[in-house]
């Protein structure tokens, strides 16, 4: 099938390699020349496991292309697919803009019925508007699918190539039928596709979010708590994922959640709530509850200094809002930084993927370090914010040597706070006492009732 995808950020350039690698020509176009040249040489603008070689497969056998020039990559294409972003507005509702100017470039240019997709997360109501915009200038019949896209940075390539589910909003047999065709080979081993209407399709993604930032502000809320009352949320955790009702993801506590999605997406929630004159009262303290878990860490490390951490450096592990990703939209390392700086405190950090990011978004007003442990020399505390698997299991007696003061403040509950404590660390995490006997071991009982 000939496919165009509008936008090739982390969605829509996944998008255009794993739908060309599936045996499609698609031509993929961006309004930023940059990052279009970088990657007709085959230079990828983000840092996504796995997507590198199939864009260089797929351009090189010729499935892929890119350009800068959307109208013409919308000429002859069967499928349309909007992937712009959709940034919050100063209200928290999603910014349309970007998506209403595809919709009209598209209604000018296409030679042909196609499908008209949104793959951008859009409130509902949104594909309606895409309609009007299209309509105004196509002159050949059009139809819409609202699709979104449920890919985590991190895990994109084979979160597409093997999703969960994909779900599909349409209105008309011809679009139902193209984009089944087009998405059977993803859908293989069985995982269905689930077709409905278009406003729950929109729906569905907000949701889905909303659900998953939920649960990790509740559990933000239970790891607090369990500091308070004595309890050890790692345990907790174990205690209730094992629940199947409940099971084992998204249950970690941590430094709030960030990114270019959860944030955005429940402050857009909120705002359609709002509107609509139906207040979602939960997402309202999902927000409020993440903002302040923010705070955390530096709340943590501040009291490790008796409040006065004036002229203090401190090593930073970890940038990016989560692991596998360069992509530091809304991360907390970004709201722990500012407070240390604010207060008069060096930052010495490092991440495996997200130097160049942090370096554009931070410039020199912090220090980057080539390596984990050149962070730590001559820095008074470390504090690990991103759980990148490199952190996991470092050499304690190496951390204990360079830093100047054994002070870690760990984000992620990473470590063990028995050991650290043995070694002689000043150790705070999440929702686990500071002074604890090491974690008893959770066995799992076969046959027991
Ligand atoms: N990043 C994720 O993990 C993720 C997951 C699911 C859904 N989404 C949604 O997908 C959408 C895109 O997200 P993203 O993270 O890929 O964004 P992004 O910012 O990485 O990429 C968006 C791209 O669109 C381009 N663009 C903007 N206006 C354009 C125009 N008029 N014509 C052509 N190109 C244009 C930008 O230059 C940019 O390259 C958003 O609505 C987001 O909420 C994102």
């Amino acid at each position: 099938m000939n496919i165009a995808v509008v936008g090739t950020g982390y969605v829509g350039l996944v998008v255009g390699a794993c739908l060309a690698e599936t045996g499609n020509d698609v031509v993929c176009a961006d309004v930023d020349r940059e990052k279009i040249d970088g990657l007709k040489r085959n230079v990828l603008p983000i840092y996504e496991p796995g997507l590198e070689p199939l864009v260089e497969r797929n351009q090189a056998q010729g499935r892929l292309a890119f350009t800068t020039d959307v109208s013409a990559a919308i000429r002859g294409a069967q499928v349309v697919f909007i992937a712009v972003g959709t940034p919050p507005d100063e209200d928290g509702s999603a910014d349309l803009r970007h998506v209403l100017n595809v919709a009209e470039v598209i209604g000018r240019g296409m030679d042909r019925e196609l499908v008209v997709v949104t793959k951008s997360t859009v409130p509902v109501g949104t594909a309606s508007k895409v309609a009007a915009v299209v309509g105004r200038h196509a002159k050949l019949p059009f139809h819409l699918c609202s699709n979104p896209e449920f890919l985590k940075e991190g895990a994109a390539v084979d979160d597409f190539m093997k999703p969960d589910r994909v779900v599909l909003g349409v209105e008309s047999d011809f679009a139902r039928s193209v984009m089944a065709e087009l998405y059977a080979p993803f859908v293989r081993t069985g995982k269905p596709i689930i077709f409905m209407d278009i406003p729950s399709a929109e729906m569905t993604k907000y949701a889905a979010n909303a659900m998953l930032a939920t649960r990790i502000s509740f559990m933000n809320e239970i790891a607090n708590l369990c500091e308070r009352v004595g309890a050890n949320v790692d345990l907790v955790r174990r205690g209730i994922g094992t629940d199947e009702r409940i099971g084992p993801s998204f249950l970690f506590p941590g430094p709030g959640y960030g990114g270019s999605c959860f944030p955005k997406d429940v402050k857009a929630l909120v705002r359609t709530a709002r509107d609509s004159g139906m207040p979602l009262r939960v997402l309202d303290a999902v927000e409020e509850v993440n903002e302040s878990q923010k705070h955390r860490l530096f709340e943590k490390l501040s009291a490790c200094f008796g409040g006065s951490l004036s002229g203090a450096t401190i090593a930073v592990w970890g940038l990016a809002f989560k692991p596998q990703t360069d992509d530091m939209r809304e991360a907390p390392a970004l709201t722990f930084i500012e407070e240390a700086l604010a207060v008069g405190a060096q930052v010495v950090a490092h991440d495996p993927a997200a130097m160049h990011e942090a370096k554009r978004k931070l410039g020199d007003r912090i220090r980057y370090a080539d390596s984990n442990y050149e962070a730590l020399e001559g820095a008074d505390a470390l504090v690990v914010v991103t759980d990148w698997n490199e952190y996991r299991h470092p050499d304690f007696d190496r951390i204990k040597a360079s830093l100047r003061r054994p002070i870690v403040i760990d984000g992620r509950n990473l470590y063990d706070p028995a050991k650290m404590q043995s070694l002689g660390f000043t150790y705070e995490s999440i929702g686990r006492r500071r002074a604890e006997a090491s974690l008893p071991r959770v066995e799992v009982a076969v046959g027991a009732a």
